[in-house]
């Protein structure tokens, strides 16, 4: 068998095993399938050695070698996901990458590029919205089509040319938690594959990026052990009724990932911005005690997102922020700070997104709300 095929996915649904419909020593399944999360993302990585387009179907190779741009759509979590994977596109593969949603898209009066990849990505696979603005992307002429989906034998892996099932397993919490992180590595396997077919990854970067990618679950599982300093944040978001998130870049998408959480799952109103566009605007709502969440690696923005931030801290906010192991604070910022382990920067968020979720869970169990079933959400919006 050729290195090729022996890499490709296969796109059979593994069973979902008792382990991961029962509860267990669990109390929820929102906590349970965070504390999945190191397992899910070593399921995502089992049998890689090398970087392969074939990962995605296999006329992948041929189709990444064409195209001039991306186009992803999804909903919810998964337009979050997308939303990071355009960081990545653009800055490893030096291609163009558009990200919308796929009820907005599917209702506009979009211009096509037949030359551009529609990648549709989605938890269940069903969501009416998501498999509606396929429809209208191929109706408007494109033809390279591939799916991101956590469920093998959905409609949307069946209507695209090339799928990627997400190892999550099953996921039974409405709030979408490992099914969030896996998709994320799925994404950066397509940007390293894109990347590779397109010339733009050398033997050494191809190495250096799977033996970070192998570090993940370990880091990941380091994060998860940060729980009772999470613990401890949530007892003060339990008595809030509003809570702004912040991130730049990369990051954004985790913000609205973590604000997305919180409301779903406790209820409290809670909103992201990109950490820059908080004088224009969203700084006129901190007032006393606002809780302000920050996702801040160690980059090169770090010093204005810290200036943004003490602007905040000012006005009454009070700062939590997920950095980096290495991003430089001192004890006089007067931040709550938690530090997620050593990991390259490029993949760090996905790490960044385990405290939200636990913080959003937490909050969520002191406000005594249904954690797993919230009011008025569903796992798969199927209708129109
Ligand atoms: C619903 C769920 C969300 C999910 C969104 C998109 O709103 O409650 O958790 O992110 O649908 O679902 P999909 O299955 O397409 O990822």
């Amino acid at each position: 068998m050729s290195e090729t095929v022996k890499q490709s996915q296969s796109f059979a649904q593994p069973e979902a095993n008792t382990a991961q419909t029962e509860l267990g020593s669990y109390r929820h399944f929102m906590q349970k399938e965070i504390f999945e999360q190191p397992r899910a993302i070593a399921d995502s990585l089992k049998g890689i050695e090398t970087v392969t387009p074939a990962w995605f179907g296999e006329r992948a190779a041929a189709i990444f070698s064409k195209i001039d741009s991306v186009l992803i759509l999804a909903c919810g979590t998964s337009y979050h996901a997308g939303q990071a994977a355009r960081h990545w596109i653009e800055s490893l593969v030096r291609l163009p990458c558009h990200v919308e949603i796929a009820n907005e898209y599917r209702f506009r009066d979009g211009v096509p590029n037949p030359n551009a990849l529609v990648i549709v990505i989605s938890q269940s696979g069903e969501t009416a919205d998501t498999l509606a603005a396929l429809t209208q992307a191929k109706k408007l002429g494109h033809t390279y089509t591939l799916s991101i989906c956590n469920v093998a034998a959905s409609s949307m892996m069946r209507q695209t040319e090339l799928r990627y099932l997400t190892r999550a397993g099953a996921e039974i919490g409405i709030a979408s938690t490992k099914v969030f992180t896996t998709q994320l590595v799925a994404l950066f396997l397509l940007t390293l594959a894109l990347a590779k077919e397109r010339g733009r990854l050398t033997a050494e970067e191809e190495t250096f990026w799977l033996r970070a990618l192998r570090r993940l679950p370990s880091a990941m599982q380091a994060t998860l052990e940060l729980e009772p300093q999470i613990i401890a944040w949530a007892k003060t978001f339990a008595h809030k009724a509003h809570a702004l998130f912040l991130g730049r870049g990369l990051n954004f998408p985790i913000a609205q990932e973590g604000a997305l959480k919180l409301k779903e799952t406790s209820y409290i109103h809670a909103e992201a911005f990109p950490v820059g566009e908080l004088r224009h605007g969203p700084m006129a709502l901190i007032d006393d005690g606002m809780p302000v969440v920050a996702t801040m690696p160690n980059s090169a923005l770090f010093e204005k997102t810290k200036t943004v931030l003490r602007e905040a801290r000012m006005r009454g906010a009070e700062l939590f922020v997920v950095a980096d192991f290495d991003t430089p604070f001192t004890d006089d910022d007067g931040f709550h700070v938690l530090r997620v382990p050593e990991q390259e920067s490029l993949l760090s968020p996905i790490l960044h997104a385990a405290p939200l979720q636990l913080l959003a869970y937490h909050t969520a169990v002191l406000r005594g709300t249904d954690v797993d079933k919230p009011r008025s959400l569903t796992k798969s919006v199927m209708e129109e």
